[in-house]
């Protein structure tokens, strides 16, 4: 069975870590266009390396842990009749912490930073100043968040586009549903035949293109929603 899961900032809200939008996000308290846009890294680095800084610091955090939700998706790659693409919009590491193989960042991670000339990346689990350098070029060249930024091109499109097409069931896990292309990938998977669920808080934006819903926390949901699979897949 080929599955899609997409993660967003709401799969990790039980670790600990900031979502974006709602009164306690993270939106709540910066402004987008001064921390998420090329332009805002041109007027205010320092600005936004701390913004960075500071989450770099929240996920290094010994109290931040995978929970129930990251372990249960783990666990479904590994089923031997599972076919699992898990994309993320999320720039935490804590898929891969819960000991997820594979995990495509789409909007990049928090524990890197790439060099802006040659794009070369680094991992990074220091507090970046605004003028850090690189080491693979001559003249050294600055170091930026390695994380998409509003009017950037998401990464990995041509293997998400893939999967998607290929997919039996897609799913969303804890994300809005407002920040595209991310927020489509329902639409396609759905016109391509594929089954569609969303798991989530509340109603996502985007929530009337789903087959299927089941709503409560990440923690509760996920790890019931692939105990459902795997008792389907047992009957096959
Ligand atoms: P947007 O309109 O500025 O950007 C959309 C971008 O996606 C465009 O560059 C467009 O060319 C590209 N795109 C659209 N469909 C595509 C497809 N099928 N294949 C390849 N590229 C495609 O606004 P937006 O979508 O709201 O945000 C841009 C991106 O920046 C989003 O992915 C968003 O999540 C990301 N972002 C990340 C953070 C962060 O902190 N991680 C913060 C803000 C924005
Ligand atoms: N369990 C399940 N869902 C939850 C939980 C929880 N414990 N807590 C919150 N949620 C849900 C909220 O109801 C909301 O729908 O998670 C979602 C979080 O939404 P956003 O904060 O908008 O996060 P996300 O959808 O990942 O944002 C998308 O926007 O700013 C950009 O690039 C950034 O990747 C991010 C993108």
């Amino acid at each position: 069975m080929n599955i899609v899961i997409l993660t967003g900032a709401g799969i990790s809200a039980e670790s600990g870590i900031q979502t974006f939008r709602g009164d306690t996000g993270l939106w709540a308290n910066h402004r987008v266009e001064d921390i998420c846009t090329p332009e805002g890294y041109a007027r205010d680095p320092l600005l936004v390396q701390n913004f960075y800084n500071q989450r770099r610091k929240e996920l290094l955090n010994d109290a931040v842990q995978p929970n129930a939700a990251h372990l249960a998706l783990a666990e479904l790659e590994q089923h031997p009749q599972v076919n699992l693409t898990l994309v993320t919009q999320n720039i935490d590491n804590l898929h891969e912490r819960a000991n997820s193989k594979h995990v495509i960042h789409m909007h990049g991670e928090l524990m890197k930073v790439r060099c802006t000339h040659s794009e070369r990346l680094y991992a990074c689990d220091y507090d970046v100043a605004a003028d850090d350098r690189c080491q693979c070029c001559q003249p050294p060249q600055p170091l930026r968040p390695h994380v998409v930024w509003f009017g950037e091109m998401p990464l990995y499109m041509d293997e998400i586009m893939y999967a998607i097409e290929q997919t039996d069931l897609f799913v969303a896990v804890g994300t809005s549903g407002v920040v595209y292309p991310a927020a489509g990938f329902v639409r396609q998977a759905s016109s391509n035949g594929a089954k569609t669920v969303e798991l989530n808080l509340a109603p996502s934006q985007v929530e009337s293109a789903f087959d299927d819903k089941f709503y409560g926390p990440a923690t509760q949901v996920v790890p019931h929603f692939t105990q459902r699979i795997f008792e389907e897949l047992a009957k096959e």
